[in-house]
């Protein structure tokens, strides 16, 4: 086993203006194709100037006898005796070039990468129609988690290592561009491989130590508040959440600061519950191990500044990432346990399950002495945004104008954050008969919106704010689709990072 690997490697990007000209058997070409225009005709290359006209007749010949249609995203393979490589993967992007948005160019890649079955290297011209989503799409679909696999199960091939994107200029812009694509597909692939990484392997401080490990490798500053440090700081609800595991919690700060004159400061927080029993109000049996998902937003959170550090923002971005371990003991925090959360607020644990709120309230409040303009929180928190959005789109609370953006460029990047609203009555649902707040309400309606209420009363007045709530998108239990495999996604790293561009660029 290599659980202790040096972290997610990339593959390499290159960008070249035309087919290599050396013969290259181990080489696949990803080209995109489309439907024919009248009945029966079959599928037609796309963006095929970087191909010999012969050899495009070939491949347009090869898969009309196959019946290939083009339709979007279906695969199909075929060999092309005049080019200089082993076979040529076509991908469908439908009919309507219209409807070709950089999503569907990133998830045709994404396809495209999943059904290489070990190929190790491939060139495509898919980015003639968009360089960055197609190297997006091809790093995100081949990636994989093979750090628990032993001999017996581990794939004998090292994976996708080398893309060569043909674009039609090659200038250092274009060179940026891809290098820029790459950077964000290894943060989502970062986050991806804390989320996959079991809750055996990743407890608090393990999670604490890789956080600071990758954060001191790209220049961040580095803060870890250890259990005694957060107990004499008055952490009271990373305490209390933290106080049934014999793994004690964390609390990591991770700085950027790339702020030159007049530059933001935007602080990310993300929930990091490395496992999440319930704790003595324990979950049911079924599905429990879903749970290894719940430091999802910590996972985003830790990849998204150790991107805007590479990329070199000129914004600063403090990232503040609670870390615990939900679990029930004799030591456990018990339903009706009245806690005090960083800053003084007092809750009534009427429910040890909603403990996200509990470790997040009191990361928010550090996170507001910072001052930040702008403070984007993210958490698998509640099991009722996937029951009003579905396992795909996240739901985005916070200040109006804030959250609407925030979800604008989640549909933009194609991670499609969803705008919801708080309704003020909402906040008497959280009323304690003993405490300032209660951590639960007593009904069953709108539970993504009560914990977004729960959250907003500690968010300090005058910062722009934004909660995504990624219950269901940080984690894919069905089958593969677009570029996301199963297990962790990465999501929303891809959303703040386009949020973190968009400060940088209008402030
Ligand atoms: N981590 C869960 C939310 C969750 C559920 C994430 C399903 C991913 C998939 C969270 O801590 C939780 O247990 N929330 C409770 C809140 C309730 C007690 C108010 C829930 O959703 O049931
Ligand atoms: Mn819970
Ligand atoms: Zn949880």
């Amino acid at each position: 086993m290599s659980h202790a690997s040096a972290g997610y490697q990339a593959p390499s990007v290159s960008v070249a203006a035309s087919l290599p000209k050396r013969a290259d058997d181990a080489t696949v070409l990803i080209v995109p194709i489309v439907n024919g225009t009248d009945d029966d005709a079959t599928a037609a290359v796309v963006a095929s100037s970087f191909l010999d006209a012969k050899a495009v007749t070939e491949i347009e010949g090869a898969l009309k006898a196959l019946g290939a249609k083009g339709g979007t995203e279906q695969v199909t393979r075929v060999v092309a005796p005049l080019l200089p490589v082993g076979s040529v993967l076509a991908v469908g992007l439908g009919k309507d070039r219209e409807t070709w948005t950089p999503e569907v160019i990133r998830r045709a890649a994404g396809v495209a990468a999943r059904s290489l079955n070990g190929t190790e290297a491939v060139v495509t011209t898919l980015s003639g129609l968009d360089l960055e989503a197609a190297v997006e799409g091809l790093i995100l679909g081949s990636y994989r988690f093979t750090d628990f696999r032993s001999d017996k199960t581990a794939p004998k091939d090292a994976g996708l290592r080398a893309i060569t994107a043909l674009t039609a200029d090659t200038k250092p812009k274009t060179k940026d561009a891809a290098s820029r694509a790459a950077d964000i597909a290894t943060a989502v692939a970062t986050a991806r491989d804390f989320v996959n990484t079991p809750p055996s392997h990743l407890f608090p401080d393990e999670f604490a130590k890789r956080a600071e490990a990758l954060g001191k490798a790209f220049g961040l500053d580095v803060e870890v508040l250890d259990d005694k440090a957060l107990a004499k700081n008055g952490y009271g609800g990373i305490i209390g959440v933290g106080k049934g595991s014999s793994r004690p919690p964390r609390l990591v700060r991770l700085a950027h600061r790339g702020a030159k004159r007049k530059g933001k400061k935007v602080a990310l927080v993300g929930k990091g519950i490395t496992f999440d029993t319930g704790g003595i109000s324990i979950k049911p049996a079924a599905n429990m191990h879903h749970m290894t998902s719940d430091m999802g937003g910590a996972a985003a959170v830790i990849a998204t500044v150790v991107v805007a550090a590479k990329q070199k923002l000129p914004l600063d971005v403090i990232a503040t990432v609670p870390m615990a371990e939900n679990m029930p003991s004799s030591t456990a925090q018990r339903p009706g346990d009245v806690l005090t959360q960083y800053g003084g607020i007092t809750v009534e644990v009427l429910n040890t399950d909603a403990e996200g709120r509990l470790i997040l309230a009191d990361a928010i409040v550090r996170a507001c002495e910072d001052k930040p303009d702008y403070l984007i929180e993210t958490s698998t928190l509640t099991g009722a945004q996937t029951v009003a959005l579905g396992a795909r789109t996240p739901g985005v609370m916070g200040s109006d104008e804030f959250r609407d953006r925030v979800a604008a460029l989640s549909q933009e990047v194609g991670e499609n954050a969803w705008p919801m609203p708080l309704p003020e009555e909402l906040k008497d649902d959280l009323k304690s008969t003993v405490a300032d707040l209660a951590n639960v309400s007593g009904s069953r309606y709108a539970g993504m919106l009560v914990a977004g209420t729960y959250l907003r009363e500690f968010v300090a007045e005058g910062v722009a704010w934004a909660h995504i709530d990624i219950a269901g998108p940080a984690y894919n239990t069905g089958g593969p689709w677009g570029y996301t495999g199963k297990g962790g996604t990465g999501v929303p790293t891809r959303t703040m990072f386009a949020v973190l561009e968009d400060i940088a660029a209008h402030g």
